[in-house]
């Protein structure tokens, strides 16, 4: 364990998909760079609270932790099937996408194989200057669960941020025991001790929203689950083969080296393959418990289309969910038990943890951060350390940027411009 002021070629902050694959990226590594990852969380996990079962991977197993950077390397997903005996069972299955429970169990099986393991329990809270101006380095300062020891600095010549997406909920909306966001759906559903769940809202009409209505409805047998949408019905994920060549690694340099129209256009043509969307077999799995209901004339699945949620009042040991209805202009409160805000996740913000170094790093005319092909933060003169980010780079660098689909080939390059830089005798 790292003492007060030891010195790595590379500290990532969070040990998610990106920063595992980064790990596994400098293993392979020729040439030796040290390195030390930290995660907040006490161990390994990757949006546990939507684990649901069932649930799939939306991106092929083969766009793994490594793969696509080195399709020989002993981390990826055919290894890990080949380890578990699961191979032949897996291709009979005929299916590019295992269900998240099965990636997740992959993420821990590669974790576990590392060498050198991530620091768990420990939250990078601001990264500043070192106070005895140590050349090319950033001070990382740390804060750790009191039984590990507490505050913790050290020294980093490059840092790689991969914080991950941050929840988010309508303005005014506050969580609290019947009122969640979807990314802590599981968890608070397990610790649920509200009493008996009658009626239950799911707002959003996104992936998230879809699984969730999908669960509530099939294990709360006595539920009424109300689908609040603000389309007209779930849409579907373009996941056909053309539009799915807007994640493969060469259109990474499209979208980089395009021009802001082709960007918006990007946006506007493919934002469909992953937001406000969702997978065909779950509509399908939707629409046909709605029907089955319509035969049976019972209602427990029921949508609310064109409608935002606005906010939620609540009144006495009530909870209300005031909504908006697009088609009538109408607005109205509903009494639930519990509702679930599937609205989404904001980018990652590096700013969370660039703390003072903030202001050195530039921005463009929009005021976003301005960010090298190579995940590089384009910094003043007076830093001269690396900044790397995975994740947070939807403006420069597209659609994957906080997505599984290029973490390999990404993971790769941020170790070749550490390499590259470190040659040129710049950090
Ligand atoms: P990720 O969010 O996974 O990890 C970030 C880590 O940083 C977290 O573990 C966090 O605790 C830690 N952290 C944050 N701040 C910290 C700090 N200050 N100090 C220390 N640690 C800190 N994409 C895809 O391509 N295919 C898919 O199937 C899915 N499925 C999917 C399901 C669900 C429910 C969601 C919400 C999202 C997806 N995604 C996806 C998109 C998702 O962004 C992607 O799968 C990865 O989580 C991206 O990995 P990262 O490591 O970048 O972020
Ligand atoms: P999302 O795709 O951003 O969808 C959010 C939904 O909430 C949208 O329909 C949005 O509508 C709606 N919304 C926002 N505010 C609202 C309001 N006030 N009232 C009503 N609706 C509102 O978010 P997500 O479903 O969480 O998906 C996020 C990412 O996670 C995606 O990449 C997705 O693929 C991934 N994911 C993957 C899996 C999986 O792998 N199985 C599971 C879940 C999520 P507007 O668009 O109109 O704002």
């Amino acid at each position: 364990m790292a003492s007060s002021y030891d010195t790595y070629d590379v500290v990532g902050i969070g040990f998610g998909p990106s920063n595992l694959s980064l790990a596994i990226a400098l293993e392979e590594e020729a040439e030796r760079l040290s390195s030390v990852f930290f995660e907040r969380q006490p161990s390994l996990g990757w949006h546990r609270g939507m684990l649901v079962p069932s649930a799939k991977m939306q991106v092929s197993f083969l766009k793994d932790l490594a793969t696509f950077r080195n399709p020989r390397s002993r981390f990826g997903f055919v290894s890990y099937l080949h380890a578990a005996g699961r191979l032949p069972q897996f291709v009979n299955n005929q299916d590019f996408f295992p269900t998240r429970e099965e990636f997740h169990a992959y993420l821990e099986w590669a974790e576990s194989q590392l060498v050198q393991r991530p620091v768990y329990n420990a939250e990078v809270v601001a990264l500043r200057r070192p106070p005895h101006r140590a050349a090319g380095c950033v001070e990382v300062e740390l804060r750790r669960h009191a039984h590990a020891g507490g505050e913790w600095r050290i020294l980093a010549r490059n840092v790689v941020i991969s914080t991950g997406l941050m929840p988010k909920l309508p303005p005014g909306v506050e969580r609290d025991q019947r009122v969640w966001h979807s990314s802590e759906f599981l968890d608070n559903f397990r610790a649920w001790d509200g009493g008996e769940i009658r009626r239950a809202a799911v707002v959003g009409a996104g992936q998230s929203a879809a699984e969730i209505a999908r669960f509530l409805y099939d294990e709360v047998p006595g539920a009424h689950v109300l689908a609040v949408m603000p389309s007209y019905g779930y849409c579907v994920a373009d996941d056909t083969p053309f539009a799915n060549r807007v994640f493969d690694p060469g259109a990474v340099d499209v979208y980089f080296d395009g021009s802001e129209p082709s960007k918006r256009a990007i946006w506007r043509y493919h934002g469909n393959t992953n937001y406000s969307v969702v997978d065909d077999e779950v509509i399908q799995g939707l629409h046909r418990r709605a029907y089955d209901e319509e035969l049976r004339g019972t209602r427990r699945l029921s949508f609310l289309p064109m409608t935002r949620v606005r906010g939620v009042k609540r009144v006495a040991d009530d909870t209300r969910i005031s909504v908006h209805s697009l088609l009538t202009d109408d607005h109205d409160d509903f009494e639930v038990d519990l509702v679930v805000f599937a609205t989404g996740y904001d980018p990652m913000d590096p700013g969370r943890v660039l703390g003072e170094l903030d202001r050195h790093c530039l921005r463009d005319e929009a005021g976003r951060y301005r960010v090298e092909r190579d995940y590089r933060m384009v910094t003043g003169p007076e830093l001269d350390c690396g900044i790397y980010l995975q994740g947070g780079t939807e403006h420069s660098h597209g659609l994957s940027s906080s997505l599984l689909s290029n973490i390999a080939v990404r993971s790769g390059e941020i170790v070749a411009s550490i390499l590259e830089h470190r040659r040129k005798g710049v950090r």
